[in-house]
């Protein structure tokens, strides 16, 4: 049902797992009922706990596990879903989107990075973020982009991992009470060992024409 992606030291199934041992892995189709269960019951938890992941409190967890069924089965699809499991229970999950236009074939779009409240602070979604960083780069990919609450301790995270703070958009969502807004800042990652893109010559130079870099 999985792909490996990154292993854990230490023996699977063992009672002394930490939350840093967890294995990382590609989610693979046909999912298992009991995996869409688990990633509902993580949105569920991100919600409950204020996040801004797209839905508002209170949410189901069968709305939320169809959330995810249809994520997971739409056709046409080139999402890549990595989950962490631990005694083979996901405890969380992070999404890359390629970007569909042509014109942007070396970029794709980080979503959904999920750890269990339980699970939090012991560097899970740092390890989550690494790996779909590496498969990035596996697949070609050279651009990375997502949007994060501003405010958020998902930013820290991103920051440590290298991500650079593009902007912000005010008002960009609505928060979990459906009420109020929050802003967004969009954050962006160029691959490591991906070809050099040269920096624009001067700030003279981005209004002119033209004014392309090579992938
Ligand atoms: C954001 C989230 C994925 C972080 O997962 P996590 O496993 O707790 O993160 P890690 O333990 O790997 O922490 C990595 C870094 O993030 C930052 N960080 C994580 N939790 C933090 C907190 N509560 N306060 C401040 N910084 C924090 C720190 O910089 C940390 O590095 P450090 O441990 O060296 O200080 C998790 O809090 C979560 O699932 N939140 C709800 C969903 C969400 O907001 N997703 C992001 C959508 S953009």
């Amino acid at each position: 049902m999985t792909a490996g992606v990154e292993h854990a030291s230490g023996a699977q199934g063992a009672d002394s797992l930490t939350h840093a041992q967890a294995t990382i892995e590609r989610l693979a189709p046909p999912v298992f009922n009991l995996d869409l269960r688990a990633l509902a019951q993580l949105l569920v938890d991100a919600v409950e706990s204020g996040a801004a992941v797209s839905f508002l409190a209170p949410l189901a967890v069968d709305e939320a596990e169809a959330w995810w069924r249809r994520t997971l089965t739409a056709e046409h699809s080139r999402a890549m879903v990595l989950v962490a499991r631990l005694n083979g229970a996901i405890v969380g999950t992070v999404q890359l989107h390629p970007a569909w236009s042509p014109n942007q074939p070396h970029r794709a779009e980080i979503a959904k990075l999920l750890v269990h409240s339980s699970a939090r602070g012991q560097g899970l979604g740092a390890r989550l973020m690494r790996a779909v960083e590496t498969e990035a780069r596996g697949a070609g990919l050279r651009l990375l982009t997502l949007d994060a609450k501003r405010g958020a301790v998902a930013g820290e995270l991103y920051r440590s991992l290298g991500w650079t703070m593009a902007g912000e958009i005010p008002r960009f969502a609505l928060d979990t009470d459906g009420r109020t807004c929050h802003d967004a800042v969009i954050y962006c990652k160029e691959l490591a060992n991906a070809d050099p893109v040269p920096p624009l010559p001067d700030s003279s130079s981005r209004l002119e024409p033209g004014n392309s870099r090579p992938l």
